[in-house]
């Protein structure tokens, strides 16, 4: 069972989000509570290369942002190791700066599609080469001169929106972009606190260039992602009790709330208050004997799509069936996770079937242990870890230490609470 409660790390995408538009503003910015974990370290590192002056102290970084027509062209190609937000969102400041940077990843960014970010930026007029008429890593882009664009978006993606934002402060006109289905809006929200010129209506979003962003301290809030392992550890635990204090409440992202109470879980949201313009709470979170099955489907994907893989191990525990689907996304996250879940599930003894988009799963199955490919996905490693605190025998995990992308410390804490 797990028993406690602790501080949640910091969000992933605000902490990427926070370095970026630092590093793109004037003076000196604070981040608090900055999650040190590996994809946001690529980011750090990407924009030190081109000529900001970043420090780190604790669980503090220190921006002395460079304007934003201040950043410099690197010396050598950007890696951003496994980050697609840092691939996608460094693109469209890359897209309005006057110089040219090539782009690489490791080989799960090499999988990614990027054509959803680079064809809108060729729209605006900049000129991009790459892998399959730019669409993988390597990526060239030679930066400046944008013209506005009205753009409706292919994809519900948070990274695609933000990259056109981003693109946008650097356009020589108003820009308004058409977001199908609502994703994540922390672009919005802290640009906005940066002095950005960004008014959101429904799904349009509009943007007026400025001539400068200016600095700001942020306090980054809990990433809600991160909990929904020891959420999903504490609702199928028998006798568990959690509190996960300081969680980040954006309603963009709440999707795995809404799910788990559907499911009859026990989750009560308490304290809740707004931080660096970000909504936050803390959960209390209870062993649940009596869960059902729900339908997981359309506008609610983009608010749980990265809690998908957790979800599928809390599904396998709810009395009747289970379906997701309008998720095709998952296919081209850090690896394939609807293909990584339904294999691993099935291994583990699991009623699943796979689906194009989502999958279906019949509950409820007690689990075995098993040997666990994780293609090197820290979403796919933690989601097994928590599957392992109810199966019979043991779950072992090809790869640990993939982790410490998203969640450093994860071990120490889930050990902590484990009673
Ligand atoms: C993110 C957006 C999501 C999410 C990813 C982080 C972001 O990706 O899966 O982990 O920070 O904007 P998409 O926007 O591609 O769905």
């Amino acid at each position: 069972m797990l028993k406690g409660s602790f501080e949640l790390i910091g969000d992933k995408s605000i902490s990427h989000r926070a370095i970026m538009f630092s590093s793109i503003s004037k003076g000196y910015n604070k981040i608090s509570n900055f999650l040190m974990g590996q994809d946001c370290l690529s980011t750090i590192d990407c924009f030190r290369k081109m000529g900001v002056d970043i420090e780190i102290k604790d669980r503090e970084v220190f921006v002395k942002g460079n304007g934003l027509y201040g950043l410099k062209k690197p010396d050598n190609i950007l890696d951003v190791g496994n980050s697609g937000t840092t691939i996608r969102l460094i693109s469209g400041i890359l897209a309005g700066n006057n110089f040219d940077a090539t782009l690489i990843g490791d080989e799960s960014i090499a999988k990614r599609p990027m054509k959803r970010v680079t064809d809108p930026l060729r729209l605006m007029g900049c000129k991009i080469e790459g892998k399959d008429d730019a669409n993988y890593t390597p990526i060239k882009i030679y930066g400046g001169n944008l013209k506005a664009i009205d753009y409706k978006m292919q994809v519900a993606s948070a990274q695609v929106k933000s990259a056109l934002i981003l693109g946008s402060l650097y356009a020589d006109g108003r820009c308004s972009i058409y977001e199908k289905v609502k994703s994540r809006n922390h672009t919005e929200i802290m640009l906005k606190s940066f002095g950005a010129d960004i008014e959101v209506e429904d799904l349009t979003i509009n943007i007026n260039p400025v001539k400068e962003l200016f600095s700001q301290d942020i306090n980054v809030a809990g990433d809600i992602s991160s909990a929904s392992f020891i959420i999903v550890g504490a609702l199928i635990s028998k006798g568990s009790e959690v509190v996960i204090k300081n969680v980040g409440l954006n309603e963009t992202r709440t999707g795995i709330i809404d799910v788990v109470k559907a499911m009859n879980g026990n989750i009560e949201i308490l304290n809740e208050r707004v931080v660096s313009g970000e909504l936050v709470g803390d959960l209390l979170v209870k062993y649940s004997p009596n869960l059902v099955g729900a339908t997981i489907d359309k506008e609610i994907i983009p608010r749980l799509i990265d809690e998908i893989p957790v979800i599928a191990v809390l599904a396998t525990q709810a009395e009747g069936t289970t379906i997701i689907k309008d998720a095709k996304e998952l296919k081209v996250k850090e690896s394939n996770r609807i293909k990584a879940m339904v294999d691993n599930l099935t291994l583990m003894g699991a009623d699943i079937e796979e689906l194009e988009d989502g999958m279906i799963i019949n509950g409820k199955t007690k689990l075995s242990g098993a040997n666990i490919q994780t293609f090197k996905d820290h979403r796919i490693a933690m989601s097994f870890s928590i599957a392992e605190l109810i199966s019979d025998g043991e779950v072992k995990l090809d790869d640990k230490e993939c982790i410490g992308i998203s969640f450093p410390g994860y071990f120490d804490l889930l050990n902590s609470l484990s009673k």
